[in-house]
């Protein structure tokens, strides 16, 4: 009797995990289709003669799975010239990893259901023509590492909870039309591009005095104003800085000479005032 019941519930839990499995892997491919259907433009026919609905989502071009669960784990698209929107079914990819749609013609905002996939770790979508802001939930991946949002149309000021994230090494938000403020945190991103936007206002004064992981900062082309700090030497493991055409003003501080790591100093274009050889010379550049 006992072992009855338990077979019974055994089976129902096999039913169970089955049913939820198949039915796992039937959202991916309908994620995919719907994805594929608000394609405008696919010059090179990718996705209409590959992307077939008999075969197996796995063995379509630019999609991996993953070895155990046969989920998609990474979605890579770059550079086939595709253009349309993305449908927002994309975020049922849940066990989507790396996501990568750089070097094609996407326009229209990341829709918002893009925010459930909680496991991304990459997230390329570099020269397309996204627009819209930045949307806030793009800080929300706890293992998020890299994101590409260059040479798109990004605009308005740059979400603080993007930076909110200690998994997060590289950034690279240049060429857009962002403006505002440099949010804190981008100093503990260890390479963070926003250079050819329209961000104004300053540095913080305390950029450099907590922790600051930042390797390479590119800030060049922007309507920046103001000193760099004289604390800018705490920022121990910088190697490349460009703050090259902004508005900075004031003497370059001597302190910049003790940044240990420095290899590039960009700096051309702005309004410093001063003799400033004797801070140049001092470094290994
Ligand atoms: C799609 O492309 C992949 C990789 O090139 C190939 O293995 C697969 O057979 C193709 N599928 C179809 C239906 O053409
Ligand atoms: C897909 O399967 C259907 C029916 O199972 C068949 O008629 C069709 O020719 C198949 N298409 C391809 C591309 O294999
Ligand atoms: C996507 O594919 C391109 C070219 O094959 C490669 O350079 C790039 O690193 C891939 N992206 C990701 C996120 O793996
Ligand atoms: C997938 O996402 C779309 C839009 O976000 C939604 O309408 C649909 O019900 C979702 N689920 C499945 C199983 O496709
Ligand atoms: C990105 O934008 C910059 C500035 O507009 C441009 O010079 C560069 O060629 C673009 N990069 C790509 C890969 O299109
Ligand atoms: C930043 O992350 C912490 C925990 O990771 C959270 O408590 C906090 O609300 C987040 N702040 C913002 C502005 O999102
Ligand atoms: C440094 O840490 C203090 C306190 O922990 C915080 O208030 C401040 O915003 C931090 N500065 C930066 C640049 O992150
Ligand atoms: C540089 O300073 C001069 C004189 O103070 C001022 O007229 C000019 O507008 C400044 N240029 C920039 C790019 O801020
Ligand atoms: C450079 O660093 C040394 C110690 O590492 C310190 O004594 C000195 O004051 C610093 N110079 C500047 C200009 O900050």
């Amino acid at each position: 009797m006992g072992n009855f019941t338990f077979s019974i519930a055994l089976s129902i839990l096999l039913l169970h995990s089955f049913a939820l499995s198949f039915n796992s892997i039937t959202t991916d491919k309908h994620a995919l289709i719907s994805f594929k259907n608000s394609i405008t433009s696919d010059p090179n026919a990718i996705l209409n003669t590959n992307w077939s609905q008999n075969s197996s989502v796995c063995n379509w071009i630019g999609v991996s799975c993953g070895l155990k669960h046969g989920r998609v784990t990474a979605l890579n698209l770059s550079g086939y010239g595709l253009a349309g929107t993305v449908a927002p079914h994309l975020g049922n990819l849940t066990f989507l990893r790396y996501l990568d749609f750089s070097f094609n013609s996407f326009s229209g905002m990341l829709p918002f259901e893009l925010s459930k996939l909680r496991r991304l770790k990459v997230m390329n979508v570099g020269v397309n023509s996204f627009t819209g802001e930045i949307p806030t939930w793009l800080g929300s991946f706890p293992q998020l590492e890299e994101i590409y949002l260059n040479n798109n149309t990004f605009l308005g000021t740059i979400p603080t909870p993007l930076f909110n994230n200690s998994m997060l090494q590289i950034a690279n938000l240049n060429n857009n039309v962002l403006s505002g403020p440099i949010p804190h945190g981008i100093f503990n991103v260890e390479e963070i591009r926003i250079g050819n936007n329209r961000l104004s206002s300053w540095l913080p004064s305390d950029m450099c005095n907590n922790m600051s992981n930042v390797k390479l900062l590119e800030l060049d082309n922007n309507e920046l104003e103001g000193h760099i700090p004289s604390n800018i030497w705490k920022c121990k493991h910088l190697e490349i800085l460009s703050l090259a055409f902004n508005a900075f003003s004031g003497n370059i501080p001597r302190a910049i000479g003790n940044t240990s790591m420095l290899l590039v100093l960009s700096l051309a274009y702005n309004n410093f005032t001063g003799i400033q050889f004797m801070i140049l010379s001092s470094l290994c550049l």
